[in-house]
């Protein structure tokens, strides 16, 4: 809400202020001196109008002038046509025993006039001079009575009834004056007040506000030009000064913020290098694992079925040099069992490389996921693949073997990235499978890759141990046989689909609960 004090500016204010001041003390004074001045102007014409019947009085010498009505009369004419403010006079003759009037002239002598009373007859036989004034609507008059002395005798006695119209509207015409004055005084002072006000105070507060505006809106290059060397020209010095401390203070910051950022992005870039040679030591290491445990296989099997190799040969060359054995039948259930030997060997000395016996323990298959993906993020973005996951938040954890689980998800991982040297898409996908009967709940997993994809004759080799597409030291063909190996030891399932050209999907199924292993 906008209050008034808010809404007036200091102009305005002080505007008004001091008209207010200004036009109370120019009234007061004007009424004060213009009441006292009439006062006495009041007075004056009172004096000057007993000076007139004085001097009505001063013309009667004789007492037969007092009774010659007729020059009396015409001596009055005389008076009043110079003094025109004269509405009416009579002359008593106070001599006889009853006061007689003698002479009468004035614009009103056909009003019914009575005589003075007798207390005031005598007062005025004493020779007092009796005024008073007498209000007739607006028009006012003054009435005199005054004493007609004859030697030094009160003879007779003057009424006059003088108007004082000409002085009222006189005095009138000095009020209307004295207000236009004041008004007049008032206006000029308004007006240089008002421009003496916004030259030295609303203009320049106006450029200093707008200045704080422009620099409250981020241009901090605003400066304000100060003419006066008053406060307010002190304050926009103070302002400018202010503004530059700002301005230099947010370039520092910036500099230094633009410094930090740099040296983020350089730490950043350290970290990403560091994470990739991390995640190729690794990838590096699990690849020379798993050849030193295939050169180890290699030699052990060397070792192992070298002597039932031999036995089979040494049979064998006998059977094809005699036909006619009569061991025949022996030497080839001797070369079975010889045979079969081999593959128990082969099978025991690759469950002995691969399978360190497991330890099961709850998974949380999406962490790993993430934690793996995380792993390969060098790998990704060196290859510029973009991975797309897709995550069940509600997958229970399952009852698994971490490293066994993590190197299986890495072989997955990696053969997909290896399929998409330039560009492609990596999408992981879990899901959960409910079930009624809670030891049947599993989990999905699925790794899909848009590379180059496995033709047919190939996709029934790939899970064959050291089958491998891949050159020489790039890869030993025992991945997939591993993740195999691995998912049948969690009784789970691995599934592939693949197109070339298109793509490869490997779907992984693991039980929530392991069974007891029989
Ligand atoms: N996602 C895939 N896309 C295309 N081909 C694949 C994919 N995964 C596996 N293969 C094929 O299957 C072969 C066997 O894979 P496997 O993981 O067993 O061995 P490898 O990757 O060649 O070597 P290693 O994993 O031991 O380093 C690969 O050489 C490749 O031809
Ligand atoms: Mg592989």
């Amino acid at each position: 809400m906008i209050t008034w004090g808010k809404a007036l500016g200091i102009q305005t204010k002080v505007t008004v202020f001091i008209i207010g001041v200004v036009v109370s003390v120019l009234s007061v004074t004007t009424y004060v001196s213009r009441t006292l001045t009439e006062q006495k102007a009041e007075e004056n014409l009172r004096e000057r109008y007993i000076n007139i019947v004085k001097q009505i009085d001063a013309g009667i010498v004789e007492i037969e002038e007092l009774r010659d009505t007729r020059t009396l009369q015409e001596e009055l004419e005389k008076l009043l046509q110079v003094r025109p403010n004269i509405v009416m006079v009579d002359i008593f003759d106070l001599t006889s025993k009853k006061i007689h009037l003698t002479a009468r002239k004035g614009i009103e002598i056909n009003r019914l006039v009575s005589a003075p009373d007798s207390a005031r007859i005598e007062a005025v036989k004493r020779g007092e001079v009796l005024t008073s004034l007498e209000m007739d609507g607006t028009d006012r008059f003054w009435n005199i009575l005054a004493p007609v002395r004859i030697r030094k005798e009160v003879s007779g006695l003057i009424r006059a009834r003088i108007s004082t119209k000409e002085f009222d509207d006189l005095v009138s015409e000095e009020r209307r004056q004295a207000f236009l004055i004041t008004a007049t005084a008032a206006i000029a002072i308004l007006v240089f007040l008002v421009w003496y006000l916004r030259r030295t105070v609303s203009k320049p507060i106006g450029i200093l506000i707008e200045a704080m505006a422009q620099a409250e809106a981020g241009n901090l290059k605003s400066q304000v030009k100060s003419y006066s060397s008053d406060e307010i020209g002190m304050l926009a010095k103070q302002f400018n000064k202010m503004i530059h401390k700002i301005r230099n203070f947010n370039e520092e910051l910036e500099e230094r913020v633009q410094q930090a950022t740099k040296e983020l992005y350089h730490r950043y870039d350290e970290l990403i290098s560091v994470n990739r040679r991390l995640s190729e030591a690794q990838i590096q290491l699990a690849q020379s694992e798993r050849l030193a445990a295939a050169g180890q296989v290699a030699a052990a099997i060397a070792h192992s079925i070298g002597t039932p190799l031999h036995s089979i040969l040494g049979h064998l060359h006998r059977l094809k040099r005699d036909t006619s054995d009569d061991k025949r039948e022996e030497r080839l259930k001797i070369i079975h069992s010889q045979v079969e030997r081999v593959v128990q060997i082969i099978q025991n000395l690759l469950d002995t490389v691969r399978k360190p016996a497991p330890s099961m323990v709850p998974v949380r298959i999406n962490k790993l996921l993430e934690d793996l993906l995380y792993l390969v993020t060098p790998g990704i973005s060196l290859r510029g693949i973009n991975v797309k996951t897709n995550l069940d938040p509600l997958l229970p954890d399952i009852a698994g073997d971490v490293n066994q689980l993590q190197e299986l998800f890495l072989n997955l991982l990696t053969n997909a990235l290896d399929a998409m040297p330039g560009r492609g898409e990596l999408e992981v996908n879990t899901s959960f499978n409910h079930s009624t009967v809670s030891s049947n709940e599993s989990v999905t997993i699925t790794i899909l890759d848009n590379g180059h994809g496995i033709d047919e004759a190939n996709l029934q080799k790939i899970f064959e141990p050291f089958f491998t597409t891949k050159e020489r030291n790039k890869g030993t063909g025992l991945g997939l046989s591993i993740c195999q190996d691995i998912t049948r030891t969690h009784h789970g399932e691995i599934y592939v689909s693949s197109h070339v050209g298109k793509g490869t999907t490997f779907t992984i199924i693991l039980p929530v609960k392991q069974h007891e292993t029989h």
